[in-house]
């Protein structure tokens, strides 16, 4: 890899904290960094640059004993900080000056990783910012790229995102944009392209014929925690919805794609998400329901009054030959009882037939539970496991529910596997967008969700006490 410099806005925030710098540090440690990297931070405070390091240490979310102290401390040495205000022009000019002297110091042009996460309504005085110092192209001699990670939300709407679009689009090549949506690159989720194309068992059932329904769920035990102010009035439907659980909903949707290079997954993602049928005003009572967990207006930085949602399920449907009628639940809720995320693929009971009434469901006339169900387990616990049916030992012919399961826990430790964000960085590092949302994905997830935000208040609030299992 070549040397390359790490630009973080929003290096004391949240994310940083949990998910950025634990991640960096992750590949450091595997040596799966340029041997030359640096990492500025952009901080309004002014520090030494030991006070800066030590800033970062403890700011840095990672388990006693995960790293060596002596890694830590090799790593930090890449660390230093440029001080000023995200929209003030000369900062930018003292940061290409502080890149100039790095590249002096290694006596060439060095690429340039831009990560922003910080709230998006700071996003277009920094993205012009950066484009009118001249840090978005490369060297004189043509050597040195610019990237831009960018974390969602990516717009607020349709129009919203379409406006962001529209800035990047005229400041960057479309080649170093990298909008994260951290879910693509958990190794559990781009399992399901592996499992569904790489085995023949399931895909020729893979179709509306054969599947009876589709649940998808994120349940996270966690409330908003110290994260009320960010929360309120983002709800859950934005959060995870526009983003996470419809990635999910696109892998599992899409067809195969021509190869699996970047462009053809990309495409057929976005063809998948393009084809979730509108909400209707006969569709919007029927098939959503948002909920709020009892208690969430007493969180730090929420609002007395707030009606955001903690919690939804909507039924959706995908328009297509493949899927036609066959529903997609998609469900996510914080404070529930237990952390959960995971995809149920229902299969019809092909079984169920008055002439085996007896032997496969018995006082089950409807076959509800004689349903085989592949579930994809993307945490914890990651893995995949189908539920079918056996004869039970003895004189009557009837059948019982087992498990088949691979749970990635139960192989060797994998070398290679990368945390998300991990794999984020790495694949902004060389270039390959594969597990980043492109702008046709963005904008067709948002034109299925902003229809539901506008009529949002129409619809009743279900409370729901913390540690539910399940909201009726
Ligand atoms: C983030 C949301 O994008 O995803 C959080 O903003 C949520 O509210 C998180 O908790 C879930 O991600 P993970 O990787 O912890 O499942």
């Amino acid at each position: 890899m070549e040397p390359t410099i790490f630009i973080i806005f929003g290096i004391t925030g949240d994310l940083a904290s949990r998910k950025l710098l634990p991640a960096l540090l992750g590949l450091y440690v595997k040596k799966m960094l340029p041997k030359r990297f640096a990492v500025i931070g952009i901080t309004r405070r002014s520090f030494t640059r030991e006070e800066f390091r030590e800033s970062i240490r403890s700011h840095m979310n990672i388990k006693q004993g995960q790293f060596k102290e002596e890694d830590v401390k090799h790593f930090l040495d890449h660390f230093s900080y440029e001080q000023g205000m995200f929209d003030d022009q000369k900062m930018y000019v003292s940061l290409a000056a502080s890149i100039k002297a790095i590249d002096d110091r290694w006596g060439q042009c060095s690429n340039k990783l831009f990560h922003l996460s910080v709230p998006p309504t700071l996003y277009e005085g920094i993205l012009t910012n950066v484009a009118q110092s001249e840090l978005n192209k490369p060297c004189a001699d043509g050597t040195g790229w610019t990237r831009i990670l960018i974390e969602k939300p990516f717009g607020n709407d349709t129009n919203t995102a379409q406006s962001l679009d529209k800035l990047l689009g005229k400041l960057f090549d479309e080649e170093q944009i990298f909008r994260i949506d951290h879910y693509l690159a958990k190794e559990s989720l781009q399992n399901i392209l592996a499992f569904r194309f790489a085995n023949n068992m399931f895909e020729p059932l893979w179709h509306r014929q054969y599947i009876d329904k589709v649940h998808i769920k994120l349940f996270e035990k966690v409330t908003v925690e110290n994260r009320g102010q960010f929360y309120d009035g983002v709800g859950a439907l934005k959060d995870v919805g526009q983003n996470h659980i419809l990635a999910m909903l696109a892998l599992i949707a899409m067809d195969e794609p021509k190869s699996f290079e970047v462009n053809d997954i990309r495409r057929e993602r976005a063809k998948a998400l393009s084809k979730l049928i509108p909400i209707t005003p006969r569709t919007f009572e029927k098939h959503i329901v948002r909920g709020q967990y009892d208690g969430y207006i007493s969180e730090l930085g929420v609002r007395p009054e707030s009606t955001t949602e903690t919690y939804f399920r909507i039924e959706a449907h995908v328009k297509s030959p493949r899927w036609k009628g066959v529903p997609f639940y998609l469900e996510s809720g914080k404070a529930f009882a237990e952390a959960r995320t995971e995809i149920d693929v229902y299969f019809k009971s092909t079984s169920c037939k008055p002439a085996n009434a007896k032997a496969f469901h018995g006082d089950d006339p409807k076959c509800i539970e004689k349903q085989n169900v592949l579930t994809f387990r993307i945490q914890p616990d990651e893995g995949i496991k189908v539920r079918f049916f056996v004869k039970k030992p003895g004189v009557t012919l009837i059948t019982e529910p087992k498990v088949l399961k691979f749970r990635y826990a139960d192989t060797l430790a994998h070398p290679e596997a990368l945390g998300d964000y991990e794999r984020l960085i790495h694949d902004a590092f060389v270039g390959d967008q594969t597990l980043f949302a492109s702008t046709d994905e963005i904008m067709a997830s948002w034109k299925f969700v902003t229809p539901i935000l506008e009529k949002w208040g129409d619809l009743p609030m279900k409370k729901y006490k913390k540690g539910t299992v399940e909201i009726e």
